[in-house]
């Protein structure tokens, strides 16, 4: 039988298709300290800055932002889960310099002031209606001369060779109920650009990078989000999972012979996107 995951109840993040009991521990595993630095880099993160990281999960991101910002700069982490805030403020918080606070992007960010730099990776794929909403929201949050960059996925899990037909077939169909249903947006990346160029940015400039790219022997931290994601999506695409043939059971141990098969080749576009705000 497969076990049911338990969904927080807090109000807002209840919508954010990853809720889970272990959504903190999935990102915190997730996340790639090298990686993200290299993107940080890329977006422009200098020591001195003030920062915003809209959705900033667990507070990992937040706090490697943090060390790049040293000397002198200062960070503010906000996400919309109380869990998430609550385990940023117990491992990454207490430091003069990084604070964070619960709030919706949706909603007026005024409170906190302007940045420098406003860093938001993988939240805008859980908004295929409304991404340009919390743009144009973010975009308050900018110091004139100051950039915007938004980061995230296209063809979300959908990149695979040497996958089953039939798990390659429904791996489509999953996204998709996944993005009517439950308003998330497998194709965000490729319309990073065009939300800073309806909104007035200037300069421009998009990076595209490989995101989960695994090939040869699984990692123990690859394996463990990829699963999670799984699962989760299987938790609310059951509608389409129950026409994989012999069930979800046959679609977990399909999946997972194709995860550890070391001949097995994924990844997912990473776009990386910033432009700055007009003087
Ligand atoms: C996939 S996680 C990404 C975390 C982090 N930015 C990173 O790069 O690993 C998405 C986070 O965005 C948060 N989130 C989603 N919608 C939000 C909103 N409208 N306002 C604030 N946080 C939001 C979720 O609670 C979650 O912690």
């Amino acid at each position: 039988m497969r076990k049911k995951l338990k969904m927080q109840n807090s109000t807002h993040s209840a919508e954010y298709l990853m809720e889970s009991e272990e959504e903190n521990i999935r990102l915190e595993v997730k996340t790639d300290p090298d990686a993200l630095r290299k993107q940080a880099l890329w977006c422009g993160v200098k020591p001195g800055m003030r920062i915003l990281d809209g959705g900033c999960g667990p507070g990992i991101t937040t706090a490697l932002l943090y060390e790049l910002i040293q000397p002198g700069g200062s960070i503010v982490g906000v996400d919309f889960s109380k869990t998430r805030i609550a385990y940023a403020k117990e491992n990454y918080g207490g430091k003069s310099g990084i604070g964070f606070h619960l709030h919706d992007l949706r909603e007026p960010m005024e409170e906190f002031g302007q940045f420098d730099l406003v860093w938001v990776r993988f939240v805008l794929e859980y908004y295929r209606k409304g991404a340009l909403d919390i743009v144009k929201n973010l975009k308050k949050c900018v110091k004139p001369g100051g950039t915007l960059c938004l980061l995230d996925l296209d063809y979300n899990c959908l990149n695979h060779y040497g996958m089953p037909s039939q798990l390659a077939s429904i791996l489509p169909k999953i996204m998709k109920y996944l993005d009517k249903k439950y308003n998330v947006d497998t194709f965000i990346g490729c319309k990073l650009y065009s939300f800073l160029y309806d909104t007035g940015f200037e300069e421009i400039e998009v990076e595209l990078i490989a995101h989960n790219l695994i090939y040869g022997k699984i990692r123990d931290k690859d394996k463990f989000n990829l699963r999670k994601k799984i699962e989760i999506a299987a938790e609310k695409a059951d509608e389409i999972i129950k026409s994989y043939p012999g069930g979800y059971l046959n679609f977990s141990n399909d999946l997972n012979n194709y995860l550890v098969d070391p001949r097995r080749f994924t990844y997912t576009p990473l776009l990386l996107c910033k432009g700055i705000k007009k003087l």
